[in-house]
């Protein structure tokens, strides 16, 4: 991995050991990703609802509201990870059929599933303005930084 990727992953190592909650470390990664990344204009966690386990709340974000606060399984991009629970890359949003849509300014998309003791509990959105943002080293990153997460969700904090 490039040193600049190297950096970034053991900055978000510190946040997760210094953390004081979940939200609080899921809020640094979403910070330092927009601010760090070319591109990642919106940053954020979609997270099963414990209440209505078909349904993801939105959780910790950096970038403009969204409408889209829940989203059952199925619908969009988001919904449709939490069914495969596979990373789904959109190099042109507007050639979706199934896409929930936050700003007409998004271009492409990346959906990162979060799993936890073999459960799917959420996942990492990030949205660019980019058509074509999101590459092979970008969904290694975000691959491995959702699979730093796991601790956070399994009682450890
Ligand atoms: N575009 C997503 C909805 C979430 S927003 O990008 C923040 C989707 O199609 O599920």
């Amino acid at each position: 991995m490039a040193s600049d990727t190297t950096s970034l992953l053991e900055r978000i190592d510190t946040e997760i050991r210094v953390s004081s909650s979940r939200d609080a470390t899921l809020q640094a990664i979403c910070d330092l990703m927009n601010r760090e990344l070319d591109g990642y204009d919106w940053v954020g966690f979609y997270l099963v609802d414990p209440d209505s386990p078909r349904e993801l709340i939105l959780g910790p974000y950096r970038g403009d509201a969204t409408d889209h606060v829940r989203i059952p399984f199925g619908r969009g991009i988001c919904g449709q990870v939490a069914e495969s629970e596979e990373t789904f890359v959109s190099a042109d949003v507007t050639r979706e059929d199934n896409y929930l849509s936050c700003s007409s300014s998004v271009r492409s998309e990346i959906v990162v599933p979060v799993m936890a003791g073999g459960r799917f509990v959420g996942q990492l959105d990030i949205d660019s303005h980019a058509v074509d943002r999101f590459g092979g080293s970008d969904r290694d990153l975000c691959e491995a930084i959702c699979r730093k997460l796991t601790a956070l969700f399994e009682g450890h904090r």
